[in-house]
């Protein structure tokens, strides 16, 4: 719906402009506004993230390695969002260490993009996976009902935490399900980790409780190689560097 006091369109929704000696109609801004606070709204961003933003991510100021390194990631991450889609890779993985704000800077690339028109889903891996699963009963809700084929089809997917959850076969057929219709069909996944990949590097996450394991696993681990095989070929990886846990670095300074 077109604002109906815009001072520019008037509420028609359409303005006369010119382009190259030619005038034309095209949508208001207030259209586009409007269009993009809706998107915003549906994109289920939780609200610890509401206002994460690219210019509200600080740098720490009593480490100068770690603030450089730092702001090599949250550049990387800005380009990408301003560059999207012509980028090399159309998807973005954040892998580190917990606290050092992957989730931050994922939600913000997704705030850039939808305020350039794009649109796109927060989904928390474990989540997802329940709402999936949730789905088989007949007396699931319709969001449960909905989850799988809204994370296949959103143009942007955002799945927070990959791998928080314990691997089973079904687990692993339907997160490499999801992926490969994602990166088959170029529709972009944004994605955080806090497990270690041997490639990369990164935190290892504690072995899942009762799963056997003594050591932290890895992205293989818990998504399976295929998933992880292809989560790589369709973004580009980010390794967060070694930065005290924001969630401290706040406590301590507030
Ligand atoms: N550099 C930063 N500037 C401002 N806020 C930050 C920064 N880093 C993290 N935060 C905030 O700290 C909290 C934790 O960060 P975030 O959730 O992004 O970490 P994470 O790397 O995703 O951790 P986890 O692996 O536990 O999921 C969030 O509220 C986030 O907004
Ligand atoms: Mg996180
Ligand atoms: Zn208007």
């Amino acid at each position: 719906m077109p604002n109906p006091v815009c001072p520019n369109c008037q509420g028609s929704g359409w303005i006369i402009a010119e382009r190259n000696g030619i005038s034309g109609a095209k949508r208001c801004d207030c259209i586009l506004a409007e269009q993009q606070q809706e998107n915003w709204d549906n994109a289920g961003i939780p609200p610890l993230y509401e206002n994460a933003s690219l210019d509200n991510f600080v740098l720490p100021t009593d480490n100068q390695l770690a603030a450089r390194n730092l702001q090599n990631v949250m550049l990387i991450v800005r380009g990408y969002a301003k560059e999207f889609p012509n980028v090399d890779k159309p998807g973005l993985l954040l892998i580190g260490e917990p606290g050092t704000g992957k989730t931050h800077l994922a939600v913000a690339a997704l705030r850039t993009l939808i305020g350039r028109g794009f649109s796109g889903l927060f989904y928390d891996y474990q989540h997802l996976l329940q709402s999936i699963r949730s789905s088989y009963d007949p007396t699931s809700g319709s969001s449960d009902r909905e989850a799988y084929s809204t994370a296949l089809d959103a143009e942007l997917l955002l799945l927070d935490d990959l791998g928080a959850h314990r691997i089973t076969d079904w687990v692993e057929d339907t997160v490499t399900s999801l992926i490969t219709y994602r990166c088959n069909n170029k529709k972009p996944i944004i994605a955080t980790t806090n497990l270690s990949d041997p490639d990369i590097g990164g935190a290892a996450r504690p072995a899942a409780t009762g799963s056997g394991r003594e050591y932290g696993r890895t992205l293989a681990d818990q998504i399976g190689m295929r998933a992880r095989s292809r989560l790589f070929e369709m973004c580009r990886v980010i390794r967060m560097p070694q930065v005290e846990d924001y969630r401290f670095r706040k406590a301590r300074i507030s």
